[in-house]
């Protein structure tokens, strides 16, 4: 693909709605047939180099697109970010020009989103987002290939997610699942509520799809009926001074048996991890009968393997 100067338009991953909804399909397919035949797809031999940094604390990122790229032929090059520093020791331009010129492809955790940009606009490889204050897109690819997995398909069904309405999980939830198709349900306190532009772009996307977006103030009419329930540490990375304030406010939005009883009988539970039971989750509800979250964790794997191989493909490398 081009662009409009004739220069060759790379693909990048830096929010949900950077892929359609038929791509996002295509994502998820692939991710699965990964699944399936778990070392029988080696699009980054060679190797070839994935450049994986990371700028706020990680486990399950860190992991997964660590076996991931192996898995994938590649070699995953985890740069320590704090000698880096990026933006600070050398520009993100500058950077990006730098890593673009070595690895086939960057994934960043970090902290606003024009970063991550700035870090596309400048690499000529394929950009990653491993996570942002705004959004983290490969965590709900991975929720999408959960629910698929266990309801079969996605497109009506009802997602609702309790807690901090304006963080990155509840962001991505909105234009993730407005993809899919799915009727997503934000229940966040008044004061908590996603970025408006976010929130236009998910109602945009849904009117497409078939989807629908609500946000509610109101904890037991998100919950009513659910086909699926979520939620996320009411203290996101970075705002760990506000620890104290943010308690008191999410507590009614709690995912607890009470929520769980609201919904529908065979309700699936996500959460991202870490959790903080007896916060934002009751322990009956996370270790319980509805928890997909150990199913939800190994699919960051498959998730990202399938996204990875779409981009480079995307980009010219055969899968
Ligand atoms: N869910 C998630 O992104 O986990 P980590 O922060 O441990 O990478």
């Amino acid at each position: 693909m081009t662009g409009a100067d004739g220069a060759a338009t790379v693909r990048h991953f830096l929010r949900d709605d950077d892929i359609d909804p038929a791509e996002q399909t295509s994502v998820l397919d692939l991710a699965a047939a990964m699944k399936a035949d778990r070392h029988g797809h080696r699009p980054l031999a060679g190797p070839q180099t994935v450049a994986v940094l990371f700028d706020k604390p990680t486990l399950r990122t860190q992991l997964s697109f660590s076996v991931g790229i192996a898995e994938l032929g590649g070699h995953p090059m985890v740069l320590d970010s704090r000698l880096a520093n990026i933006g600070v020791r050398e520009s993100i331009a500058d950077t990006a020009r730098v890593l673009g010129r070595q690895a086939a492809a960057v994934v960043w955790r970090t902290y606003g989103q024009e970063r991550i940009d700035e870090m596309a606009a400048h690499a000529g490889v394929p950009v990653v987002n491993a996570l942002t204050d705004s959004f983290h897109p490969c965590q709900v690819l991975a929720d999408l290939l959960t629910v698929r997995e266990h309801r079969g398909h996605l497109a009506g069904r009802t997602l609702t997610y309790l807690g901090d309405g304006a963080n990155n999980m509840a962001q991505s939830y909105l234009l993730g699942g407005a993809s899919a198709g799915m009727h997503v349900r934000i229940g966040s306190p008044a004061a908590y509520t996603p970025d408006v532009q976010v929130l236009a772009d998910a109602r945009r996307i849904a009117a497409a799809t078939g989807g629908s977006v609500v946000v509610t103030d109101d904890p037991a009419a998100a919950c009513e009926q659910a086909d699926v329930l979520a939620t996320d540490t009411w203290v996101s990375m970075g705002q760990e001074s506000e620890a104290a304030d943010r308690a008191a406010p999410f507590v009614a939005f709690a995912l607890d048996e009470t929520a769980v009883a609201r919904a529908t009988d065979d309700v699936l539970v996500l959460h991202c991890l870490p959790a903080y039971r007896g916060s934002e989750v009751a322990t009956a509800v996370i270790d319980g009968p509805h928890s997909v979250v150990w199913d939800e964790a190994e699919n960051r794997l498959h998730a990202q393997k399938g996204l990875l191989a779409w981009l480079l493909e995307q980009n010219g490398d055969p899968t």
